[in-house]
């Protein structure tokens, strides 16, 4: 007989992953894994960027030495949008593709997971915003991570921008999630500063929201407290050491677990009002994070503070003998440190929006799927003023 009132760790969870190759080397293993996977030819899906720092012509040697014939599709931008995916799309289709690699960060992997979804599905992709919308598994899909941030490369989301309603889409769905994700921390080396602590800082966010969020289980909460704890020690170490293997294997496997926890146990506000701007303003996803991630613990904190405490602690602050509201003026300034850190100090204005644009970004931030896993659901005024507090 089953009880009325159930612990929250008997609650009903599932939870997803990619077969995971991580260490240093795993690049190397991509056309042994496409081959295993029966590919006649493979889409590589990568940006200029990841072209010119050498990764993607790596994949490609291994590709060639498996004997496995390719074609390459480079068209990919920051915040990967509509068009990007349905022209990749039609590549794949005329060149007669069987399986898809993405060697990339978040934009070149969501833009695969994209194609994949067409691919199959044949309809505008467009057509599979939401949670559950992607009926027919996409083709095999292989990834080679080169950031340690959006964890693309394990999780079930694939945010997708679409160009004519200005929105960020976010497609949920277990038929997003790679096949393989090959995690080598080398091609971490060839970040800059920057590019590494927005990274980093979007990991974080993964974490903290993941283990906040209404829907995380014992699973989740094991990976997202693991990579809150990595993160504030390694991230500035990652920047000040940025050729150090070791320290960015850490960074790499913070953002890894932090993809598991987040991919599981989904997002909350931060991500929900950060897709809003990305989507309105096309502004870097990671940045606007960093910036929301302070006022949105400082709304949240008092729907579950005991979370909070753990998160606190687990950031290294010795909470034994603080009452509530010391703990949450810690974690903040704990978080506020780290930004300063990394040098990501900009507020939103900082980063080109106006006061005028928050009623806008409100109404969009409060349809976006992440929303509704946050552990309390907020009006519109405390979305317009969690804005205001971050400009
Ligand atoms: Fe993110």
């Amino acid at each position: 007989m089953e009880p009325l009132l159930l612990p929250d760790e008997l609650h009903l969870r599932k939870f997803v992953s990619p077969e995971i190759v991580f260490g240093v080397g795993a690049r190397w293993l991509l056309g042994r894994y496409v081959q295993n996977l029966g590919a006649r030819r493979v889409l590589v899906v990568t940006d200029p960027g990841i072209v010119e720092a050498g990764w993607a012509k790596q994949a490609l040697e291994s590709l060639g030495e498996a004997d496995v014939h390719y074609i390459v599709f480079d068209g990919v931008t920051p915040n990967p949008k509509t068009d990007e995916v349905m022209n990749g799309a039609e590549i794949y289709k005329r060149e007669h593709c069987d399986v898809i690699a993405a060697v990339g960060g978040g934009s070149a992997i969501d833009c695969a997971k994209g194609i994949g979804i067409v691919g199959t599905n044949k309809e505008h992709i467009s057509e599979f915003e939401g949670v559950d919308q992607v009926n027919t598994a996409i083709p095999p899909l292989v990834c080679i991570p080169t950031t340690a941030g959006s964890s693309a490369d394990v999780s079930q989301f694939a945010i997708i921008m679409d160009r004519v309603r200005r929105v960020k889409m976010a497609i949920v769905s277990k038929a997003v999630v790679p096949d393989v994700a090959l995690i080598d921390p080398v091609t971490l080396t060839t970040m800059s500063s920057y590019l590494t602590a927005c990274t980093g800082l979007d990991a974080l966010t993964h974490a903290i929201e993941a283990f906040v969020s209404n829907a995380s289980s014992p699973i989740t909460d094991l990976h997202a407290l693991e990579a809150i704890k990595l993160i504030p020690e390694f991230l500035p170490a990652s920047i000040e050491n940025p050729d150090d293997i070791v320290i960015r294997g850490k960074m790499m496997l913070a953002s890894m677990e932090a993809g598991l926890a987040f991919s599981n146990a989904i997002l909350g506000a931060v991500h929900a009002m950060a897709h809003s701007l990305g989507g309105l303003l096309d502004l870097a996803h990671g940045e606007c994070n960093a910036i929301l991630l302070e006022p949105v613990i400082d709304f949240n904190y008092g729907a579950v503070p005991e979370r909070y405490r753990l998160i606190a602690q687990a950031m290294g602050i010795n909470t034994d003998k603080m009452k509530s509201e010391q703990i949450k003026t810690s974690l903040l300034a704990k978080i506020r440190d780290l930004r300063q850190a990394v040098g990501v100090v900009r507020g939103l204005k900082g980063i080109g929006v106006k006061p005028d644009d928050i009623p806008e970004l409100t109404s969009r931030a409060l349809e976006d799927a992440c929303m509704f896993t946050n552990p309390v659901t907020p009006t519109a005024d405390q979305v317009e003023a969690i804005y205001h507090a971050a400009l």
